[in-house]
């Protein structure tokens, strides 16, 4: 009640991810969840909680603002990381906190040490390194100046990581940059290593990193769109195909999108459906109005191409994607009625739509689609 749409989150679909994950990873490697963008969508209060009765207690957040979001509902045994933005009067507060924290350039690593000075209270960070991705993180040029100054003031922070984040493990045309990145890892660890200092953990791998790249694995892999169940891409996902057939349906999706009918109407042949005349009806139609449009992360791109699942059955979008509004195709469902449920995103009867399959018909990645779920849809978990 109240809403136009909610969405599930399967509790024995993310049980199987994790497990597979950390079967992949190993009993040696930490897994941390990353929970940025709302948790890839599914919402962070109800990813975290979830995460930590699978025995996750490592979070890997892209704000303040997220960490400060996953502070009030963790366990105060799991740790939260941010990998990025902390502006310079957040520092304190993740200090305080004990919050880890990247860093990837001089400006925050003086900050944070002249705060944990002023605090009496060790800085927790994660000296991110430039490898290739050309994002953030210290460049190797300036690896004579780091060392001096970290072995400077090792009072005042622990050594929690050396990272780095490859650019698109999940693409094979990527094949020799990555490479290439996880030389240059090295050839950073062992700089650190010869000058006495020495990272708690090692951690580059994110989820194609994990299944394509082994050896990025580490003390610490940081699974980001896996845990969700999805692969990173549809190579990606071949190759494990290739690797070992039986393991190539491991990850199962954990979310699923409902809303209901709101309207039913009949059109006669010759009438437009929605605004202008981007769909005109060829025989007389019967059409169902569904109250979730762009505004509620239905994207406009599915006007006319998207497709919904109605009584067991899918049905195409007709017309334009409104704010608020999608209209479907219901001409050979003679008994649809107000109310009845609509599968945007999961399962219904025998019948199933996949994020992928969105994404492809509007070209967004699966990423993108489920961060861009707005965070008012209410979400539940389910068995
Ligand atoms: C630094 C970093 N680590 C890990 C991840 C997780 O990536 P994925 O969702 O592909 O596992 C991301 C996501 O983009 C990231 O930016």
């Amino acid at each position: 009640m109240f809403h136009s749409s909610h969405i599930e989150i399967s509790k024995s679909a993310y049980r199987n991810n994790i497990k597979y994950i950390k079967k992949i990873i190993g009993e040696n490697t930490k897994l941390s969840s990353v929970i940025k963008g709302n948790a890839y969508g599914h919402g962070i209060d109800k990813i975290v909680p979830l995460a930590e009765e699978m025995g996750i207690d490592h979070f890997s957040v892209f704000s303040a603002s997220e960490a400060l979001e996953t502070l009030k509902i963790k366990s105060s045994q799991s740790d939260i990381m941010i990998m990025g933005l902390l502006d310079f009067e957040e520092i304190a507060w993740a200090i305080k906190n004990k919050i880890e924290f990247f860093v990837f350039d001089p400006e925050r690593l003086e900050k944070a040490i002249e705060i944990a000075k002023s605090l009496n209270q060790k800085a927790r960070i994660h000296i991110e390194v430039e490898t290739g991705f050309n994002r953030t993180g210290f460049e190797y040029k300036y690896m004579p100046k780091l060392i001096k100054y970290m072995n400077s003031n090792r009072k005042h922070f622990i050594f929690e990581g050396l990272c780095t984040h490859y650019a698109g493990a999940e693409s094979i045309s990527n094949y020799l940059r990555i490479k290439n990145q996880i030389k240059i890892f090295h050839k950073f660890f062992r700089y650190f290593k010869r000058n006495n200092l020495v990272p708690l953990k090692r951690h580059t791998a994110s989820s194609a990193a994990t299944f394509t790249y082994p050896n990025t694995i580490m003390d610490m892999a940081r699974v980001g769109i896996a845990q969700y169940g999805f692969w990173p891409s549809p190579e990606t996902k071949i190759y494990q195909f290739k690797k070992k057939p039986s393991e190539s349906n491991m990850l199962r999706r954990i979310i699923s999108w409902k809303s209901r009918v709101m309207v039913i109407k009949k059109v006669e042949a010759g009438e437009f459906i929605g605004y202008g005349t981007s769909y005109m009806a060829n025989k007389k139609m019967k059409i169902a109005v569904i109250p979730i449009g762009y505004a509620n992360g239905f994207s406009r791109a599915f006007s006319n191409t998207g497709r919904v699942l109605i009584r067991g059955r899918r049905v195409p979008v007709v017309g334009t994607i409104t704010m608020n509004t999608t209209t479907v195709n219901i001409s050979d469902l003679p008994n649809v009625e107000k109310g009845d449920e609509v599968v945007i995103i999961g399962k219904q009867r025998r019948l199933s739509i996949s994020v992928s399959s969105f994404c492809e018909m509007s070209e967004q990645l699966n990423y993108q689609l489920l961060a861009r779920l707005p965070e008012n849809i209410p979400r539940h978990i389910v068995k």
